[in-house]
């Protein structure tokens, strides 16, 4: 069974189609970039995989649960950064990650295990009782993922998790990202930076609501005689319009 599966999903605003029958599979274990220029669709289409945006048409599944039967079931086995971190900057790092694994229901044991497990693994001990809107960019960004990933969960939806964030806190995350897979987790992600791009197992590129090319990093550069995928990216969204 695929990690994700989407079949012709589709979201309208009125009469505009923000994501227009988008057809992919995502393997378990498997990093995948989702890349597009502004507008082209990726966060409407994660809030559809995540639950939060029903489909206007055609389905996906997550964990083998339909987004359109059952978005509430999809949250429990998946962890989701949202493009403007969902912390809550006037709480402290500790409230912070204390508040999501309320929000994942874990038990008294499991959320302070789990929230010492966090602090550890990212590096945020030492700010815990530090404000969260008084941290750099860089450090919300660890501590972003450190709250979606309370709960243990096996398929990861970050949309623009670097957005802003220097590069060598990025290549940091990056290096996490791919831990993770090789975990087994399965990482959905979305990047403007073409850098990233080429660290992901496949990579999908939509403009205006359409994916215009599949595959990875290697096989697209190949596919339009590319020396870089920054290359392919422009040479889509221009020939797409
Ligand atoms: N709730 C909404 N109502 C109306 N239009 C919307 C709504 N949400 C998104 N859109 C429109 O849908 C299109 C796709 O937006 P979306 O946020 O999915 O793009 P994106 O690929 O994530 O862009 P970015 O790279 O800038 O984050 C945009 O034209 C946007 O204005
Ligand atoms: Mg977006």
């Amino acid at each position: 069974m695929s990690a994700i599966k989407a079949e012709n999903l589709t979201r309208r605003f009125g009469k505009f189609t923000a994501v227009d029958a988008i057809s992919f599979e995502v393997e378990q274990g498997e990093v995948f970039g989702f890349l597009g220029a502004n507008g082209a669709g990726k966060t409407t289409a994660i809030r559809m995989l995540t639950g939060l945006l029903m489909p206007s048409g055609g389905d996906a599944w997550v964990a083998g649960r339909s987004v359109r039967a059952n978005p509430r079931a999809i949250k429990q086995v998946i962890g989701y950064m949202s493009q403007r971190f969902s912390l809550y900057e006037e709480l402290r790092v500790e409230e912070n990650l204390d508040f999501f694994a309320g929000a994942y229901n874990l038990d008294r044991e499991t959320s302070r295990r789990r929230k010492e497990e966090i602090l550890e693994q990212f590096g945020l001990e030492g700010v815990r009782r530090r404000f969260t809107r008084s941290l750099p960019l860089g450090w919300k960004q660890r501590l972003a993922l450190g709250s979606a990933l309370l709960h243990h969960p096996r398929i990861l939806f970050l949309d623009e998790p670097t957005g802003g964030v220097d590069p060598l806190a990025r290549r940091t995350f990056w290096d996490t990202i791919h831990d993770l897979a090789a975990g087994g987790a399965t990482v959905f992600v979305t990047t403007h930076y073409m850098d990233e791009a080429e660290y992901c197992h496949r990579i999908s590129i939509m403009n205006k609501g359409e994916i215009v090319a599949l595959g990875s990093p290697l096989e697209l550069k190949r596919q339009y005689g590319k020396d870089t995928i920054q290359e392919v990216f422009v040479q889509l969204i221009k020939s797409t319009g």
